[in-house]
């Protein structure tokens, strides 16, 4: 028997005067886009900005729906609208934000596990890492790869025989 154990590196900020220009933009971004989400049943607002390679930032926020597995979470709203129209070009970085009653959540919201699958996705079909960037009121996270928080993920791989 062995025993193996996975690593996860995460950077953690009390705030974002030691961010980059680039970063703080992407976090102002996906603030103002959370204002913008449609949360009448659950009243917690995300917003997502996705930098991609050409310098163009994609804005999503969650899509809610009476018929609740219906609805879409804003990261998945902002990467498929990235592939919908940019298909041949990399996402390199997301900032996530989320707000409950107008006001900006404390801790940093995480991707659920079908958004994690998903920026993976896009991660293996561009061989190229997406830097997470989880911005609370009081803490800041960065992950310097989606697919650190999806350890032994499946992937095309598995379909390839
Ligand atoms: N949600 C997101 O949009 N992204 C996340 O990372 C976590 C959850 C949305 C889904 C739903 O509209 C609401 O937040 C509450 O779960």
């Amino acid at each position: 028997m062995k025993i193996k154990e996975i690593k996860t590196v995460i950077k953690e900020y009390d705030n974002e005067s030691e961010l980059s220009a680039e970063d703080k933009k992407l976090i102002t971004t996906a603030r103002e886009v959370s204002k913008k989400a449609y949360a009448p049943y659950s009243g917690f607002k995300v917003g997502a900005a996705l930098l991609l390679e050409n310098g163009e930032i994609i804005e999503g926020n969650n899509q809610e729906n009476s018929s609740s597995p219906v609805g879409l979470c804003a990261e998945r709203v902002a990467i498929f609208y990235a592939g919908a129209m940019y298909p041949d070009i990399p996402a390199k970085a997301l900032a996530i934000t989320a707000s409950m009653e107008h006001d900006f959540i404390d801790e940093p919201v995480t991707p659920c596990g079908s958004c994690r699958q998903t920026l993976y996705e896009h991660e293996s079909r561009f061989n190229s890492p997406i830097r997470l960037i989880l911005a609370g009121k009081k803490k800041i996270r960065i992950i310097e790869k989606t697919g650190d928080l999806l350890p032994l993920a499946f992937d095309k791989t598995y379909l390839e025989g």
